[in-house]
């Protein structure tokens, strides 16, 4: 029988085509969007800041697919400055969408994931939970609370026989970034500047991140759970010297 997966933030970059990956592998697949996706997935208009609305996206996700035996935990938003930058109610945004929609997505599928014989949950989290990068505590914050919640959500449901691991991108060549670049004064300086912050010297692609995620949702990880996996062209591991 196919896998069924539900994939937050399904509509776009690297939700999309985590999505696309995990139907080519077979698995049938509902995403979860502010604005869904239509076929080959079973698109479902969701807002992760919405509990209720939340609930019932994912009851509908496991009534059309059958179950729910993946969920991709992927919707997230951005953030930029300092801590003297943003006021109390972005940071209660931020947030709202980064951290507590995975708890409101996760909540409400877990009935359904220990139903299910192939139990997994990975959660997008990013590059920003494990180094320091400039402008960006906010966003940062949310990440690194998105790598703890991995690693608690993973210790509580262990013995449920439900994994949970969560993936760390270095800067990914997404729309989301794509409006970033658009948004700087010297878009191509910027994208020079964040080429050249990756040792690979280039930004990672959506599919890479999603045949991370694609391989921590499968079988083939079964004995993988509270684990980060970056996939962010060497920053997080490598110190170079400067290039000759
Ligand atoms: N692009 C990068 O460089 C990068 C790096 C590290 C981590 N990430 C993480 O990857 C994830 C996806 O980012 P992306 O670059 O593909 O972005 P994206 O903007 O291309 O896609 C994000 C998707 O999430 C959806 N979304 C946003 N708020 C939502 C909400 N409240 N409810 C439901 N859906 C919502 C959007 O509609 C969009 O389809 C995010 O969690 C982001 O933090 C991205």
């Amino acid at each position: 029988m196919s896998l069924r997966a539900i994939v937050t933030g399904g509509g776009s970059g690297i939700g999309l085509a985590t999505a696309t990956l995990l139907a080519e592998r077979g698995m049938k697949v509902a995403c979860l969007d502010l604005r869904p996706p239509g076929e080959p997935f079973v698109g479902i208009k969701a807002d992760v800041t919405d509990d209720a609305g939340v609930r019932a996206a994912v009851a509908e996700a496991a009534e059309r697919l059958g179950g729910i035996d993946v969920v991709v935990n992927n919707a997230g938003i951005g953030a930029q400055g300092t801590v003297e930058d943003n006021p109390d109610s972005e940071w209660q945004r931020v947030f709202d969408v980064n951290v507590l929609g995975i708890v409101r997505v996760s909540r409400a599928a877990l009935p359904y994931l220990r139903r299910s014989e192939h139990a997994v949950i990975v959660n997008t989290c990013s590059i920003a939970a494990t180094a320091g990068l400039p402008n960006r505590a906010l966003y940062s914050a949310t990440k690194g609370a998105v790598l703890s919640l991995t690693l608690a959500m993973a210790a509580d449901h262990v013995r449920e026989g439900i994994r949970v691991n969560c993936v760390n991108p270095g800067t990914a060549d997404t729309p989301w970034v794509g409006r970033l670049l658009d948004a700087a004064d010297d878009p191509e300086a910027e994208r020079r500047a964040l080429n050249a912050r990756q040792p690979m010297g280039r930004l990672v692609t959506a599919e890479e991140v999603a045949a991370a995620i694609a391989y921590l949702a499968s079988p083939e990880a079964s004995a993988t759970t509270g684990m980060a996996l970056a996939v962010d062209g060497g920053m997080q591991g490598l110190r170079l010297r400067p290039a000759p």
